[in-house]
């Protein structure tokens, strides 16, 4: 089984990006506890993090193809803006869990919708890095549905 972690815009600054917020926790950090995780459950694991809108809509399409069943996705701020991402997800017909460090719904309204969140089998918000743990663990369990 292969599990797909995408991470979009600015988490690569996690533990220095705004931490009051987000932790104090690297994206690096968060990886390898997720490694460590996967490792421990037999399953592969793929990392991957890009500021770009683009370059995720091109990682996500490569899914298709690559052997990916399972995806835990943190888009970011995409969230909230990007139908390239969500259609994108659409398209490709695996299923994926929407993953959140912090619970957006007590923040700005902006945040409150996802242009993912109907198309996810679930969604993890504000539980810091435990959240990717928690979407990880459900991955292995749980088989895209043809
Ligand atoms: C975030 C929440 C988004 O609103 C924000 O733009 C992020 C991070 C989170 O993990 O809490 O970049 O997805």
């Amino acid at each position: 089984k292969n599990i797909l972690v995408l991470n979009g815009p600015n988490l690569n600054l996690l533990g220095l990006r705004e931490p009051s917020v987000y932790g104090h926790t690297t994206l690096a950090q968060i990886d390898a506890r997720l490694a460590a995780l996967a490792k421990e459950s037999g399953v592969e694991l793929s990392t991957y993090q890009s500021n770009h809108e683009g370059e995720l809509v091109d990682r996500i399409q490569a899914a298709r193809t690559d052997g990916t069943d399972f995806i835990v996705i943190n888009a970011g701020a995409y969230t909230h803006t990007s139908v390239a991402i969500r259609d994108a997800l659409a398209a490709i017909k695996i299923s994926f869990v929407e993953v959140h460090l912090s619970n957006v719904y007590k923040r700005e309204e902006f945040r409150h919708h996802s242009y993912l969140s109907d198309l996810a089998v679930g969604v993890v918000a504000g539980l810091g890095p435990e959240g990717y743990e928690a979407a990880l663990r459900f991955a292995v369990l749980h088989q895209t549905a043809a």
